[in-house]
This record gives structure tokens, C-alpha cells and sequence, in this order.
């Protein structure tokens, strides 16, 4: 299928769902029943045919971890393994994620992992705008579901979901208030996998975590105080 005779269509019969998720982005769910869990939303993302990726998936990789994590992995989008194991961070990038996780004493089991977009882009290229829209509603909804702590995005295209026009050489590794959650961007560990001198940044980066988690802990809710405390960008 090519994007010229795609038409963008619904999720067939989990219309409702896909609507009572479409009224909640941005907001938190307006009581327990009305928003769905994290397999629904899983459910809808495997059926979806919203935007051309779909046509050129073999699955879609809707995100996998604790559904109660305090840390929250995003990456760009699903790469060849990816898609063809319908789980996140796979790959080679995915075996070095492993290792960072390990260094501060985390395993896939205490995160979630997910991607701005759950279907790979053809040939691993860059998402394009309306392909993160159209996902968009679904890591609205992971996130608000999770409720993370922190929420770490991995690669330029994931800071920018939520601080477009930031260069990722100048703030990875510094934190910044997201409505009302601490995200650290951090380079792509496909990125450092390539360029020997990115992986020791990374890997400095991810060091500081726990360090962030235990600040946060210490620190009350006031945004002001986080963003002092923390030093954020
Ligand atoms: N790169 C990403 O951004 N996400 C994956 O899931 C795999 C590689």
C-alpha cells in the first residue's frame, strides 16, 4: 500500500475505546472506568490502521514493562527486529539499553519501554510529522496510565515530542518539568552504538539517574522547587 490510496480509517469495533481515549488526551482519566488499561490500549494500537505505517508493519510494538514503573523509556519508533517481534528495543540498540538499565541496577522488569510511533517507519527512516500525531493519542494514554516518575526519551525525535526546537547536544542528561513529570532527554543508544564518544555520554547520563529518582523523592510537589533542585534546562 502506498500513502496515495491510504485511507485513514478506525479501529473497527474498538471505536469506543479509541474515543474515550481521544476525549482524555491531555487530561487525566475522568474517573476509573472511563479510561482503559495498558493491554486495551496495546489491543488498539496492534489493530490500528490509522496512518500508513500500518500497511508496512508486521507487528505493531505497542511498548512492554511495570505498568506501575516509575521510569518511563521512550524511543523513536520500532526498527527491523522490532517489528518483527512486536517488542520494544530488541536489537542491537536494545541489547545496549539492556546494559545501561543494568548499570544503575534496573532490568526491562522495572520500566516501561514504548516508542513515540508503534509501527516502524519503511527502511528505519525518520517518523513524519502526521505519523507521531496519529499515534499520539495512544503514548498520551501511556503515559497517563503509568504515571511515571521520571520519563527518559532516547533519541531527538522523542525529546521533541515534548520540547520541539531543543538540540539534543545541549540538554541531554538535563532534566525538565513535563506537565507535572521530570523528563530527561538522552541521546539514542543506536546514536552512541555508532560513535564511540556518545557512548560514554550515555552511559554518564544514565549514571545520574537514580540521582534524579532519590532528588525527587526528597522534593515536594511544587514545580518551582523541582525545577531549582534539579537545575533543569
Ligand atoms: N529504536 C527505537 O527508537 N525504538 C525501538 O524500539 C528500537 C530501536
Amino acid at each position: 500500500m502506498t500513502s496515495s490510496d491510504y485511507e485513514p480509517g478506525p479501529c473497527g469495533a474498538d471505536d469506543s475505546v479509541k474515543s474515550t481515549i481521544s476525549k482524555n488526551i491531555g487530561e487525566r482519566p475522568a474517573s476509573a472506568d472511563s479510561m482503559e488499561s495498558l493491554e486495551q490500549v496495546a489491543h488498539l494500537i496492534r489493530k490500528c490502521i490509522d496512518c500508513p505505517l500500518s500497511g508496512g508493519r508486521t507487528n505493531a510494538v505497542p511498548g512492554e514493562g511495570n505498568p506501575k514503573a516509575a521510569v518511563m523509556l521512550i524511543g523513536e519508533g520500532p526498527g527491523f527486529q522490532e517489528d518483527r517481534q512486536g517488542r520494544p528495543f530488541v536489537g542491537p540498540a536494545g541489547r545496549f539499553l539492556d546494559e545501561l538499565l543494568a548499570s544503575i541496577g534496573l532490568s526491562r522488569n522495572d520500566v516501561y519501554i514504548t516508542n513515540v510511533v508503534k509501527c516502524r517507519p519503511p527502511d528505519n527512516r525518520d517518523p513524519l510529522p502526521e505519523e507521531v500525531d496519529s499515534c499520539k493519542p495512544y503514548l498520551d494514554t501511556q503515559i497517563d496510565l503509568i504515571s511515571p516518575k521520571l520519563i527518559v526519551t532516547l533519541g531527538r525525535h522523542s525529546m521533541s515530542w515534548f520540547f520541539p526546537g531543543y538540540a539534543i547536544s545541549k540538554v541531554h542528561g538535563k532534566p525538565r518539568l513535563w506537565n507535572g513529570i521530570t523528563m530527561c532527554p538522552m541521546y539514542h543508544p543506536a546514536a552512541a552504538l555508532h560513535n564511540p564518544n556518545l557512548r560514554s555520554v550515555i552511559q554518564n547520563d544514565f549514571k545520574e539517574l537514580p540521582n534524579i529518582l532519590a532528588r525527587l523523592e526528597d522534593i515536594n510537589d511544587d514545580p518551582e522547587e523541582q525545577t531549582k533542585q534539579l537545575s533543569m534546562f
